[in-house]
């Protein structure tokens, strides 16, 4: 496979640092601080993250650096990279393609996911969510999701930021941003870990997290700790393929892929670190799922000195993540339209962004206006699952 020389009028990322921080923010986001405290509290804790961990090494990284060298070789989009690649014309494009479907798809429900997660930070700030009855949270949580103003108006915050940043371009967007972000959400992170481990009892949930119980693991939940590898690392979905046509032509992808993995892995596991001895200090149930993060956690910073300033800076950090793996998800429909179609990126990109208020609003309104709806005769509404 030779390496394409870079084409001197493609936007791409300028500095090693740039390299790592937009990678790392890509690979960083709610599948770390919602996704990963969420099924490591229904599947048993320690054991686990342990599958997950083999999970990330023997399957996920190999991945991740197979889609970020094609892309350096390429130097195009997802699908224009297998098609440049592919042997005899084979039709590979057509994976690359369904990364692109996968990656909008994505976005319509993360962006969802992201404007509850904004709504948070402005919400606690107001201390309108500290109550330490989860019964409280609960109705707080059902009063945001089922309001569908609310929903649409902050999924379009979330889409506005987004493609606000992705406008500026590689560089000065991605780039710039991650570069800024990534620091930011280390010493928040930090800061919830120490007040985590700091309260009475902590050891419990370290316990929780580290001492693994081999006899609790299921084939599901090894399944869901593959997928949950993948999804950490996004890979499948063209954006390590995109990604990777933006590595600086010096830049050294298996080292890089390596780097980005452990330092994934590692704010996944201080994530839980945040979450676990808290949960546990307080006596809450680390098994809560999903609503882990919007019912649980609130509940849980209630409960302790100064909750809402902590509370603040937990939802800050989950925006922050968000916001770094958005920015590759929505980069990979952007270059496929700015790079296949011959549209400038600023018109691929409001393209984009409206398509994405406009399916997205399917997951948005999903608890409120489309809440009986039934295409096919399928729920959309996960009304019982919070
Ligand atoms: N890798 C991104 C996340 O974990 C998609 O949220």
């Amino acid at each position: 496979m030779s390496k394409s020389s870079p084409n001197p009028q493609r936007d791409g990322f300028t500095t090693a640092l740039g390299v790592i921080a937009a990678t790392l923010g890509s690979a960083v986001g709610l599948g770390n601080i919602w996704k990963f405290p969420s099924l490591t509290g229904t599947n048993g804790g320690a054991s686990f993250l342990f599958i997950y961990i083999i999970s990330t090494l023997l399957v996920g990284l190999p991945v991740m650096i197979s889609e970020l060298m094609m892309g350096r070789a390429a130097r195009a989009d997802a699908v224009t990279t297998l098609q440049k690649l592919a042997p005899r014309k084979q039709p590979w494009w057509l994976a690359a393609a369904l990364g692109v479907l996968a990656a909008f798809l994505i976005m319509a429900f993360y962006t969802e996911v992201a404007g509850w997660v904004f709504a948070y930070i402005f919400k606690s700030l107001g201390g309108g969510l500290l109550s330490t009855d989860p019964q409280v949270t609960s109705e707080a949580f059902t009063a945001l999701i089922t309001d569908p103003w609310q929903s649409l108006i902050w999924q379009w915050v979330v889409l506005a930021v987004v493609g606000a940043i992705i406008l500026l371009g590689v560089s000065k967007g991605i780039e710039g941003a991650t570069k800024r972000l990534m620091p930011i959400l280390f010493v928040i992170l930090l800061v919830l870990c120490v007040r985590s481990l700091t309260l009475p009892g902590a050891g419990e949930g370290l316990a929780f997290l580290f001492k693994p119980d081999l006899t609790k693991l299921s084939a599901a939940a090894v399944l869901t700790a593959m997928g949950l590898a993948f999804f950490k690392l996004s890979v499948g979905m063209g954006t390590m393929i995109t990604y990777g046509s933006y590595f600086r032509e010096d830049q050294n992808v298996p080292k890089t892929a390596a780097q980005v993995m452990l330092a994934d892995l590692t704010v996944s596991i201080l994530a839980g670190i945040a979450i676990f001895p808290a949960v546990f200090s307080f006596g809450f149930e680390p098994t809560a799922g999903p609503s882990l993060l919007f019912i649980t956690i609130p509940a849980v910073f209630a409960a302790m000195p100064l909750g809402n300033v902590f509370m603040v800076l937990f939802f800050l950090l989950a925006a922050i993540a968000a916001t770094g793996a958005m920015l590759s998800l929505m980069e990979v429909p952007v270059a496929f339209l700015n790079e296949r179609t011959g549209l400038s990126r600023k018109a691929a990109t409001l393209i984009t962004v409206g398509l994405l208020a406009l399916i997205g609003s399917t997951a948005a309104l999903s608890s409120s206006t489309l809440a009986n709806f039934k295409p096919f005769g399928l729920n959309m509404c996960n009304c019982s699952g919070w």
